[in-house]
């Protein structure tokens, strides 16, 4: 058998590939960043072909730089951004508008029609803008003779897993559960699309790529890695929270990406939320039992620092941001809420805007820095505190990963603000490591769970050091700032 695993994780800002030998260890990657395109307030696009293309020149490239051919490959896993429909024609394979990604609110009207209570009980998911749903359902309606072409079975829709495996295999439509449990559409009970929703939605059946599991081949990834088994897929989120080797029931982790996904695996039974999470699932393996999972899901993490950067320029790298905020000793009283795209959960505020409270003369950019650090470990906290209420069982220690947990003081005061030990692993690039541990384990390159958990390393361990009288007291802030956004629109 071939030595190595590939890994296909096509992110919201970027698309890379990297690949891992038998210990889990990284042997090469490469990365590209695609548009972020916002044609409107509240609007936000990809470009699928941009990311197909991006996705064939990432494989390429580190491919390249490694040295390797793809008979070195054992097989790949795909793991992706979750939730962003793509539409695309059946005949051409060419998308037939932009994706609608994740984080895009414009179907805001549509999901306030909604029977919250009914979506949430079949589906394990809160009606958001966030989910596929509305999306599909906005360019059906929006596009004219869309609707037609696509109850003919002539217009495809898929996560961009779909789109990906579709290009890859040279059409084979076909998505995982984990991707599936995101649109809206998937019966949490059956695992398979549920009638009464689409009618709901007015999506056609004919439209939907097969739900398989996350661990099987489905094809060969022959338009980039002739003969390489494509051997898993799951949703990002997802592919961390194994990555993380969190394979018992009450282990858990936080990605810290451009949104903030704090999962726990609640093992073969769903566990339904009455404190704003999300039952969705977690992984499944063939015809195995599926793995649910709970989800807290922020919608600005990581974006919350890109945005000061990007469009109030007050940092010019995301590294800086650490330096600025270390040269005051906390937020003097500011508070950020980065609700750009509404607050997910515990909330579930769609229409939610961020805001910056507690301003004096005296605050600087350090303050302002500092305070979107802090929010990002308060919202973590609120989605902490949801799944303790949820499940009876408190964290005695998060497991962090992603691109935010470079930024050691942003750790720090996570640890502060939970009032429990924050670890992140050696490989912290779990989302990818998680992919390719599915997809070995589906083929046999990796023989058991317990050989992936031998791999996992600790980098760095961070404890908490705030007094509890110093943490209530910045939770009673945070919680009144909260309180203060949602005032704005209400
Ligand atoms: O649900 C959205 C999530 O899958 C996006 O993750 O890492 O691309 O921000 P990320």
């Amino acid at each position: 058998m071939a030595h190595y695993i590939g890994a296909l994780d096509q992110g919201t800002t970027s698309t890379r590939f990297m690949i891992f030998d038998r210990a889990g260890h990284e042997i090469g990657r490469h990365q590209l960043e695609h548009q972020q395109i916002q044609p409107r307030p509240g609007w936000v696009e990809h470009d699928p072909a941009e990311i197909w293309e991006n996705t064939l020149k990432t494989i390429a490239v580190a491919l390249a730089d490694t040295g390797l051919a793809p008979e070195d490959l054992a097989a790949i896993g795909i793991t992706n951004q979750r939730e962003t429909a793509v539409l695309w024609d059946r005949a051409t394979g060419e998308p037939v508008a932009p994706a609608i990604v994740w984080q895009d609110t414009r179907t805001d009207y549509l999901v306030a029609r909604l029977d919250a209570s009914f979506v949430q009980d079949r589906t394990g998911l809160p009606p958001a803008t966030y989910f596929s749903a509305t999306k599909i359902q906005w360019l059906l309606e929006e596009i004219p003779g869309l609707r037609a072409r696509a109850e003919n079975g002539e217009v495809l829709f898929g996560t961009v897993d779909s789109w990906l495996i579709w290009n890859l295999t040279g059409g084979r439509h076909l998505t995982d559960v984990t991707n599936a449990s995101r649109t809206m559409l998937m019966s949490l009970d059956t695992l398979d699309w549920d009638d009464e929703l689409l009618a709901l939605f007015g999506i056609p059946r004919a439209m939907l790529p097969e739900i398989r599991s996350s661990g099987e081949i489905y094809g060969t990834a022959d338009a980039a890695l002739p003969g390489v088994p494509i051997a898993a897929t799951l949703g990002d989120q997802q592919a961390a929270l194994f990555g993380q080797t969190c394979f018992e029931p009450g282990e858990a982790k936080c990605t810290y990406g451009t949104g903030g996904f704090l999962l726990m695996n609640t093992g073969t039974t769903p566990v339904r939320s009455s404190h704003g999470l999300i039952t969705t699932v977690g992984y499944r393996f063939g015809d195995e039992k599926p793995v649910f999972a709970l989800e807290g899901s922020i919608a600005a993490c990581g974006s919350a620092i890109q945005w000061l950067r990007d469009q109030v320029g007050l940092f010019d790298t995301s590294e800086e941001s650490e330096s600025l905020a270390e040269t005051v000793d906390d937020s003097d009283g500011v508070c950020f809420v980065p609700a750009f795209s509404g607050l997910y959960a515990p909330y579930w505020r769609p229409d939610a805007r961020g805001a910056i409270v507690g301003l004096s003369r005296f605050h600087t950019a350090a303050h302002i820095t500092r305070a979107a650090l802090e929010a990002i470990s308060y919202q973590t906290r609120d989605v902490v505190e949801a799944m303790a209420q949820d499940t009876g069982t408190s964290l005695d220690c998060l497991q962090v990963d992603g691109g935010v947990t470079a930024n050691a003081l942003c750790m720090q005061l996570q640890s502060d603000i939970l009032g429990v030990p924050v670890s992140r692993p050696v490989v912290a690039e779990t989302t990818a490591l998680g992919a390719a541990y599915a997809a070995g384990l589906s083929i046999g390159f990796w023989k058991s769970l317990d050989e992936l958990r031998a791999n996992r390393h600790e980098d760095r361990r961070w404890q908490p050091s705030w007094t509890a009288e110093r943490r209530t007291e910045g939770i009673t802030r945070w919680r009144a700032a909260i309180d203060r956004t949602l005032d704005w629109v209400s």
